[in-house]
């Protein structure tokens, strides 16, 4: 099973920042989850759509700029970062899942994504983008066809994974706390992915294998990979 660590090591560093991530490259996880989040200009890498929460700042991301969210601290004298600092320390090291929250202009995104695997500084395979906004993901998917889709959910929908193979989805991202058999018999069916957020407790890694899910987020990534070496 694939662990990923969720915005980056964050139990251990502040979520989301340059130390959480290098932390996660350190253990050699199996990839890295941040939050994007647009501004005035572009892109910065926070969760919450207020800098409230995990800066020192106060206010609306998507009403200032980078350079204006960029002033706070995210955490130990750290910058919320861009999302190009982002895939310059990542460096093509691992699987990189952008998770798209309040975010606009994507044909920016696109565009910076483009550039950025064009300059060689992201392969495409280390690519994995997913949102709770399935619209958006479609969208992105007619952009650029070779984009891994991740399609998130915080439940189990009617028809299963069915919205997923719609997408042309690679994996279907879903709360812990409702996944079930039914559910990872159908992704398997129609060979999609199963990844499940936020397993942090051994009792729910247990859960998760049992499941037989193919990869878990987590905000304690080492503490996960010595779980299941044991197994
Ligand atoms: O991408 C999985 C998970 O991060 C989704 O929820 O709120 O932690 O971004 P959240
Ligand atoms: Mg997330």
């Amino acid at each position: 099973m694939k662990v990923f660590a969720h915005r980056g090591a964050s139990g251990l560093y502040p979520e989301n920042t340059r130390s959480a991530i290098l932390a996660a490259l350190e253990l050699g996880v199996d990839g890295i989850e941040i939050d994007l989040q647009s501004t005035l200009d572009g892109f910065a890498v926070i969760h919450d759509t207020w800098l409230d929460r995990t800066t020192n700042g106060r206010g609306k991301v998507n009403k200032l700029t980078l350079a204006e969210v960029q002033q706070y601290d995210a955490g130990n004298g750290q910058t919320v970062p861009s999302i190009e600092e982002v895939f310059q320390w990542v460096n093509n090291q691992t699987l990189l899942n952008l998770e798209l929250k309040h975010t606009f202009a994507l044909d920016k995104l696109v565009k910076l994504i483009e550039q950025q695997v064009q300059a060689g500084l992201l392969t495409r395979e280390n690519l994995l983008i997913s949102s709770f906004d399935h619209h958006q993901l479609k969208w992105l998917k007619q952009q650029l066809p070779w984009v891994k889709i991740g399609a998130l959910t915080g439940s189990i929908p009617l028809g299963y994974c069915e919205f997923a193979e719609r997408l042309n989805a690679y994996s279907v991202h879903v709360d812990k706390n409702f996944i079930n058999c039914e559910y990872v018999a159908d992704a398997k069916t129609r060979n999609l992915k199963v990844f499940a957020y936020t397993v942090d407790k051994q009792e729910d890694i247990d859960d998760m294998l049992a499941l037989g899910i193919d990869g878990i987020f987590t905000n304690y990534p080492s503490k996960a990979q010595s779980f299941l070496l044991q197994k």
